[in-house]
């Protein structure tokens, strides 16, 4: 077939930029966080990160889009289309039997729909989610409520707008305060849990000003942690091996959350953390748990091919949808600890049959194949 991959790139020097800007030093040991451990006092000052170095975090460096385009093209002929301005012009021109979409988009909430909305209009096949679903899933309150709808588990929530809508918090402390429509754990730090009245409003001030978008503030939930790769359609609908966020593995004294410190600055593949364990330890019942509403979430939410959804668990050790990640990351190389790539290899898939999975089961959505099922997975 005559695949265009279409993608974002990181720019180099933003990256510099989160390198050098906000290498932070995690604080004076505390003890070591784990889940149910006592929240650590806000020891931490807030990185100096800035608009413009987490602007492009979301985005895929060079490493990552060659992968791809290597791993498609060794059974496809693959062409590259940047998501620029210009895009849909050169949609129009290539006119690809498919698109392996990796795009993320510029500006507002509806950043991930674009490429897509463009692709339905010329009328090309496309790899994930419609437009609709990646626009509700980059909502995280739009996507929590339907999630309500349907009674899946998910944080106690709510939306503010304007600093002078603070005190019709519902949710009981602590709780996390985040950035309505973002990703990559971007404006979610080591001191957004928060536990009192000062805090909360230091935080939302903080990422309303920064942000310059709505803050949604959540219930925090200090249980087990995990991260669910799901992979098909319908019936052929695989849930990879579950990944288990192990926050014992940050630097003491920090909060047990997968912030964007733990992400992008104390994991780096010079000296990678081990922070993943898959397939994680779990009871038969937490498993069928975490897959049950796993797959009720991929559904209701109408994701197509791929998605990974993060997860997790009360006090009480009952898992509830955090969010839907439908354009998941999908680092090459294994010391980047990305969790898609992570299941796969769990599963025995290597990076580039992943790649030539997701592309052929939306081809096989579209018609364009005969509909093969999954590669064999191991679970
Ligand atoms: N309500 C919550 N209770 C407990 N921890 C939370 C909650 N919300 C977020 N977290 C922590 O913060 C992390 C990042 O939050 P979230 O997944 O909402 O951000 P994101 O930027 O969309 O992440 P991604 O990188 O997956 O796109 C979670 O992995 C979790 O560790
Ligand atoms: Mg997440």
């Amino acid at each position: 077939m005559r695949i265009a991959l279409v993608y974002n790139q990181k720019k180099e020097e933003a990256t510099q930029q989160i390198l050098s800007d906000d290498l932070d030093e995690p604080p004076s040991s505390q003890g070591k966080a784990s889940p149910n451990s006592p929240l650590a006092p806000l020891t931490l000052q807030k990185p100096a990160i800035n608009q413009v170095s987490d602007m492009y975090a979301e985005w895929d460096t060079l490493e990552t889009i060659d992968a791809v385009r290597a791993a498609l093209a060794e059974v496809h002929d693959v062409s590259l289309i940047e998501a620029d301005q210009n895009a849909y012009a050169k949609l129009q021109e290539a006119l690809p039997d498919i698109v392996f979409n990796m795009a993320e988009g510029f500006y507002g909430a509806s950043r991930e729909a674009q490429i897509p909305a463009m692709l339905e209009m010329l009328n090309i096949p496309y790899t994930g989610s419609d437009p609709l679903t990646l626009s509700i899933c980059l909502d995280k309150s739009r996507a929590k409520e339907i999630l309500t709808y349907h009674r899946i588990p998910t944080p106690r929530f709510y939306v503010v707008n304007d600093i002078t809508e603070i005190d019709n918090n519902p949710v009981q402390f602590p709780c996390m305060v985040k950035p309505l429509h973002e990703g990559s754990s971007k404006g979610i730090y080591n001191s957004s849990i928060v536990r009192s009245r000062s805090e909360l409003l230091r935080e939302i001030i903080i990422v309303l000003e920064r942000y310059n978008e709505p803050v949604i503030v959540e219930e925090y939930l200090d249980g087990r942690e995990f991260t669910v790769a799901m992979l098909g359609n319908g019936n052929n609908l695989a849930v990879l091996p579950i990944v288990e966020i192990k926050f014992d593995t940050l630097p003491q004294g920090v909060n047990p959350i997968y912030s964007f410190e733990a992400k992008w600055i104390w994991d780096r593949s010079d000296a990678p953390l081990d922070i993943f364990s898959c397939p994680a330890s779990l009871t038969p019942k937490l498993k069928n748990e975490i897959e049950d509403i796993c797959r009720k979430a991929y559904t209701i939410l109408r994701c197509r091919d791929w998605c990974r959804i993060d997860v997790r668990c009360d006090t009480e050790g009952k898992p509830h949808i955090l969010e839907l990640n439908p354009l998941p990351g999908i680092l090459p190389n294994p010391e980047d600890n990305s969790c898609f790539p992570k299941a796969a290899r769990a599963a025995g898939m290597s990076y580039n049959q992943l790649i030539q999975a997701v592309l052929l089961i939306a081809a096989g959505r579209y018609g364009l194949i005969d509909i093969s099922p999954l590669p064999h997975i191991n679970n």
